[in-house]
């Protein structure tokens, strides 16, 4: 599939590659994860050389990946370091690996070349790992569309009027929001402002009854699809510090063309040891991103699945213009890539 090389993409949260590790499809490759002894993340394509079977069917030996068929050992740099047959390694035995990158509690992977690997390209989601003040619930979900239709969604928040009725339920206050895009450098930036209104349900009990409240949605986008979002709103005409602000991860990886991993995070900085609070969370969300967004994603893409999007001749809200301007960033930046080779 088509896509930027020079830059990272979410492989997981750093606890999902254990001592067993994780084969993960990603740009259409599977790829193996797994640490090395001194717990330092590495990725290889999942296909022994030999007869193609799986490095995550294999054994571990130390640092070296043992293949589970016929053993064949491999090293961190995908080197064939052991052949149990004969003291001498066949030609052709090298195997792809990736430089990945543990930071924030996500494990990324530079798909791009080696010689500019640039760990400062990585989104700032240090808001992801738990702290005495600060505490997260994450989730995941495989959803079966193209990534760029998950960031048309995240960066056009107007569908939580319709979408999210069984959870977020707007009950109209976007449309008495302004909404503003602007870039810095290559970082998006798709907001919504909602002041003077009745507290939405996030909201709830932050203000007495009959008063009103400012109400944000910030959505942040870096290429390819990793976005933070905060939602947060404070007494109307009050600092933004009066109130609360609720960061979240929203990050997407294609597995391939027509799948993508969804990795999305929400903090809290209260109860922060509450099992409960950790339970309300984790199903709030799940509902609104699993039973809500992702059946509609999918079957929105249904309709048009293998088709280019520009083609179809989709027609602008104007609202929409954050899914716009992303999709118009990352062509970019991907011609930018081609032209440089
Ligand atoms: S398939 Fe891996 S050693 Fe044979
Ligand atoms: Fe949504």
């Amino acid at each position: 599939m088509k896509h930027l090389r020079n830059c990272w993409y979410m492989v997981g949260w750093a606890d999902d590659v254990g001592t067993a590790g994780l084969s993960r499809e990603i740009l259409g490759k599977t790829i193996f994860f797994y640490r090395l002894e001194d717990g330092t993340p590495a990725a290889i394509l999942d296909r022994c050389p030999h007869r193609f079977a799986p490095f995550s069917k294999g054994e571990r030996d130390g640092d070296v990946l043992v293949c589970g068929y016929h053993g064949l050992g491999f090293d961190r740099n995908g080197h064939c370091v052991r052949n149990p047959f004969s003291a001498r390694i066949p030609a052709g035995t090298d195997v792809p690996v990736w430089p990945v990158v543990e930071r924030h509690g996500i494990l990324w992977l530079w798909a791009g070349d080696a010689d500019r690997i640039d760990q400062n390209l990585i989104p700032d989601f240090s808001f992801v790992p738990d702290t005495p003040a600060l505490r997260s619930v994450r989730g995941y979900t495989l959803m079966k569309a193209h990534f760029e239709y998950g960031t048309d969604n995240l960066m056009d928040l107007s569908h939580i009027e319709f979408v999210h009725r069984g959870t977020f339920a707007g009950q109209g206050i976007i449309f008495q929001g302004e909404h503003s895009i602007r870039q810095e450098g290559e970082t998006l930036h798709s907001d919504w402002w909602m002041p003077n209104i009745t507290p939405p349900m996030v909201a709830q009990g932050l203000v007495a009854a009959g008063e009103t409240v400012d109400h944000w949605l910030r959505m942040r986008w870096n290429a390819p699809a990793s976005m933070r979002l905060d939602v947060g709103a404070c007494p109307h005409g009050a600092p933004e510090s009066a109130g609360f602000d609720i960061p979240q991860a929203h990050i997407l990886t294609p597995a391939n063309e027509h799948e993508t991993h969804y990795f999305w995070s929400a903090s809290r900085n209260h109860d922060i040891d509450s099992a409960e609070a950790d339970a309300y969370m984790l199903g709030l969300f799940r509902e609104a991103f699993d039973v809500e967004d992702k059946p509609m994603i999918e079957a929105a893409y249904a309709n048009v699945r293998g088709k280019d999007f520009w083609g179809e001749k989709p027609v602008s809200l104007g609202i929409d213009q954050g899914g716009t301007r992303a999709r118009r960033l990352l062509e970019s930046l991907i011609a930018k890539e081609g032209a440089h080779g």
